[in-house]
């Protein structure tokens, strides 16, 4: 069996919370989404990994390499456009030959990995299988509909109408029926070939085409409330760990993982949190279910379930709750008189001041 990983897709600027504008690198708990994904590739027992890239390929080829540091043999297969992801099986045609495979994509981040899919799907071997969940905006998706016992009768891309609140999640597995079934389809409303429209293709053929629900599915919509949600949910598994220094008088409570280089003075720590390589906490309290990433600063500031991004400096802020700081932001207390704010703020920016 083999991956095939989609990290295609036009290099869009996010918001202002990274400077990637690869979405599969968005970090959560300090991590690009995508390396969950493909360590989920590999806890599966998957070894052979065509990568899709576009326009971002350099970013993505920096970030994963070869694959081996994830126990992959990755292969890079370039895109020359964004035109679906039913063409990016079909480019991958040779990559593929006769093996089935994983299709995976690479912003989807599925909580508890991919494993007991991957097995059933070997154990059963349908003409492929898909993952669903229910998500609130079903609009944004490709929609299932199941019939009362559980069998998928039709499948739509991004409907007007949603029959149903099941969306396909992005993690497909495929026999070779599959290719037949790319060549099938013609492009959609949105002038791309869709894997939506292969499988329901297959599902009219009378090919045998499997679901499961699963729970514990994000992919970055750009909510905020969502990104700090998946964030708790990776740091509730954090195995803790100091590989940075901690001083004698800092208190660390509960699961804390401290990375290389990373030094705390004088604070208080209480996890699960992560802090990243090269940080400094000083004289600071570092709450519950919050990530900080390298080479940050937080000093005399208490944070809480929050997310601070690379190279972030926080300073003499009292307290700091469900909170996005972004890369090489800066949070500094104003001076205490005339009593004005000063901003410098991102395109898309929120804040909120005392009004
Ligand atoms: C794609 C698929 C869609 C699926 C979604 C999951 O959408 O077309 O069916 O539900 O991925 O991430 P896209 O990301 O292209 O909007």
């Amino acid at each position: 069996m083999k991956a095939l990983v989609l990290c295609g897709g036009a290099g869009t600027r996010l918001r202002p919370i990274t400077h990637t504008s690869a979405k599969q690198l968005v970090p959560v708990a300090n991590k690009p989404v995508l390396f969950y994904g493909l360590e989920a590739i590999a806890a599966a027992g998957v070894t052979r990994t065509g990568i899709i890239v576009g326009d971002t390929a350099p970013e993505i080829r920096e970030a994963v390499g070869d694959g081996s540091r994830f126990g992959l043999d990755v292969s890079y297969l370039p895109q020359e456009a964004p035109l679906g992801l039913a063409h990016a099986v079909l480019i991958a045609r040779g990559f593929l030959d006769d093996d089935d495979f994983v299709m995976y994509l690479g912003d989807n981040f599925i909580v508890g990995g991919i494993s007991g899919v991957v097995d059933d799907f070997r154990r059963e071997r349908p003409d492929a299988r898909i993952l669903l969940t229910h998500v609130p905006e079903p609009t944004a998706f490709g929609i299932a509909e199941l019939d009362g016992t559980g069998r998928v009768v039709g499948l739509e891309e991004k409907p007007r109408h949603p029959k149903s609140d099941l969306a396909l999640v992005g993690v497909y597995l495929f026999t070779p029926a599959v290719h037949e079934a790319v060549r099938a389809v013609r492009p959609s409303r949105r002038g791309e070939l869709e894997i939506t429209d292969a499988l329901q293709w297959l599902l009219d053929q009378g090919y045998n085409v499997r679901a499961s629900t699963i729970s514990g599915y994000w992919k970055d919509t750009g909510n905020v409330t969502d990104m700090l949600e998946v964030n708790r949910s990776v740091l509730e598994t954090l195995q803790p760990r100091t590989e940075g220094s901690v001083d004698e008088v800092s208190e660390i409570i509960g699961r804390v993982r401290i990375e290389a280089g990373a030094k705390v003075f004088a604070s208080r720590v209480v996890g699960p949190a992560l802090i990243g390589a090269g940080t400094v906490i000083a004289d600071s309290y570092v709450g519950p279910f919050t990530s900080i990433a390298e080479n940050c600063l937080v000093e005399e500031s208490e944070i809480e379930y929050s997310i601070v991004l690379r190279q972030a400096t926080v300073v003499g802020t009292r307290r700091i709750e469900v909170s996005l700081i972004g890369n090489s932001v800066e949070v500094t207390p104003a001076p205490r008189t005339p009593a004005v704010h000063r901003l410098v703020l991102g395109d898309h920016s929120k804040v909120q001041i005392p009004s």
